[in-house]
């Protein structure tokens, strides 16, 4: 890691606040303030992270649902356990279509709400930064339509560029409302972005 980003990162106000709070990452902020504001995840909901690693999403996941819901993370690297029975995690590649079945045979029943904060390594090239974060934003996608009721709620990291506007489209489709989202704890410099699917629509 270069050491002004090291240093950077060490002074960032939400870096600090997790560490204090016991949250595994800064990102578990991105959520709450999202939820606080869109109110789409409730108690005793079934939950399913996409990209769940290191697990800053499921805490507050696990916090919103409470000890009758339920919380599925799935991250490609493994995810050290958080010591609730109602929290499983499992070690899988989104990317791969075996991974959807797997999903659905852990769940107790059809997701209330996919998140997804999946993201690829970084190279530092705009375009291919940007088309490896959208495809992983439609590949969430069709994960939650295989997973989610009727009526469940999906939330996707995405970046700004070209193609948003494509899976914007593909996401309006699905679901009743789609909002895009900014949260405060998402480093304004980034182009990183997050939408909102409120409703997965019923389409028989
Ligand atoms: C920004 S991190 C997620 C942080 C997490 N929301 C938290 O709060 O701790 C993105 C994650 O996406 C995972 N990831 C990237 N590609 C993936 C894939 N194809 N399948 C599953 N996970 C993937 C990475 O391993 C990484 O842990």
């Amino acid at each position: 890691m270069p050491k002004a980003w090291v240093r950077r990162h060490k002074r960032d106000y939400y870096y600090r606040k997790a560490k204090k709070e016991n949250y595994r990452s800064r990102a578990s902020y991105k959520l709450l303030q999202a939820v606080e504001k869109y109110r789409f995840i409730k108690p005793n909901d079934v939950i399913v992270d996409l990209g769940a690693a290191p697990g800053g999403w499921l805490q507050i996941a696990r916090e919103l649902v409470g000890e009758k819901g339920f919380v599925l993370g799935v991250d490609i690297t493994e995810i050290a356990p958080l010591g609730y029975d109602n929290v499983v995690t499992m070690k899988a590649d989104i990317r791969n279509a075996e991974t959807t079945r797997k999903i659905k045979a852990v769940l107790p029943r059809p997701a209330d709400v996919v998140i997804s904060d999946v993201s690829p390594k970084v190279s530092g090239v705009w375009e291919t930064d940007h088309a490896r974060q959208i495809d992983l934003a439609e590949i969430s996608l069709n994960v939650a339509k295989s997973v989610l009721r009727w009526g469940g709620n999906f939330f996707v990291k995405a970046f700004q560029g070209d193609l948003l506007r494509r899976f914007l489209n593909e996401t309006r489709r699905e679901f009743d409302v789609v909002r895009v989202i900014k949260p405060k704890a998402s480093r304004k410099e980034s182009a990183e972005l997050y939408v909102l699917g409120l409703g997965l629509a019923s389409r028989s």
